[in-house]
């Protein structure tokens, strides 16, 4: 459903923040991109819906070449591509119910949404997310009122209020507790799996990764330097892909809990 071919880019100060990144991620597919500061993660992503412009190479979503898109037909292209940020890119001073429905700015038109006009069957499926990610009871509270972890929540309700076909997640648990981190990424894993939606989440924590994730991908100054199951995810494999360092308490023991439950029952 989303192909990458060779794709790279050099940023104007010379920068080369990718390079020849090839990669397939199928449909309904969560996939975790880890990688040190500067591998060029997010430049990935924004790649990807083309935040930022790509050197060479190509970004194809369900057959179309979205670096050969004009820009209407880019914006019409970015409806099937949510993100969810680390800082959650809320509107304040707006509600939670407004943050939901600003989602929708890429279907309703400026005017519409600038008198705030949304459709009845927006406002519908509005309540209907914000149930589902847990924020039902506070629709109306404005955005600067809430934690960390229901900001993430409103964030993934605009995301998901689009209709997406692909999930694009930078760092959404960067700011967050360990448990409300984990809550964070449960979430976006079930949402993921109950619409079949592939997903590309950028992840600091390896082991937050490992937990939630089927594929993790690692990126190593814009190279491709793994690609496997978190069960893959060695201490050697985090040494090439960050340097020397006493891996053992950052990756999850999959392989010691795998083997428990192979054990035959007496
Ligand atoms: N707008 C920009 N102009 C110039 N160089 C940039 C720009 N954005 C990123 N870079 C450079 O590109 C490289 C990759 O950056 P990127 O932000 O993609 O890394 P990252 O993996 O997301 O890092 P982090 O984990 O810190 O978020 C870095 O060397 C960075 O300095
Ligand atoms: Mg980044």
């Amino acid at each position: 459903m989303l192909e990458l071919k060779n794709l790279s880019k050099t940023y104007r100060t010379g920068d080369k923040a990718l390079q020849n990144v090839t990669l397939t991620v199928p449909k309904g597919q969560v996939m975790a991109l880890i990688g040190p500061s500067g591998a060029g993660k997010s430049t990935l992503i924004r790649c990807i819906n083309r935040l930022v412009e790509p050197t060479s190479g190509s970004v194809i979503l369900d057959g179309t070449d979205v670096t050969a898109l004009g820009s209407g037909a880019l914006r019409k292209m970015r409806r099937k591509m949510g993100m969810i940020f680390q800082q959650y890119a809320l509107v304040e001073r707006l509600t939670v119910m407004e943050n939901v429905l600003s989602g929708r700015l890429g279907y309703v038109g400026f005017w519409r949404s600038y008198f705030r006009k949304y459709p009845q069957a927006d406002v519908d499926e509005a309540f209907r997310l914000l149930d589902r990610v847990g924020l039902l009871a506070m629709a109306d509270k404005r955005a600067d009122e809430l934690s960390g972890g229901q900001r993430q929540r409103v964030g993934i309700a605009r995301a998901l209020i689009q209709n997406p076909r692909l999930l694009l997640v930078d760092e959404p648990t960067a700011s967050l507790d360990p448990k409300t981190s984990r809550q964070i990424m449960r979430l976006i894993c079930e949402l993921c799996a109950e619409r079949d939606l592939a997903a590309v989440i950028n992840i600091h924590d390896v082991a937050l990764a490992q937990m939630f994730v089927e594929r993790i991908v690692g990126l190593k100054a814009g190279e491709l330097a793994f690609d496997g199951k978190p069960v893959e995810m060695t201490e050697d494999v985090l040494t090439n892909i960050y340097g020397e360092e006493d891996w053992h308490a950052t990756i999850r023991e999959v392989d010691d809990e795998d083997a428990e439950a192979e054990e035959p029952v007496a």
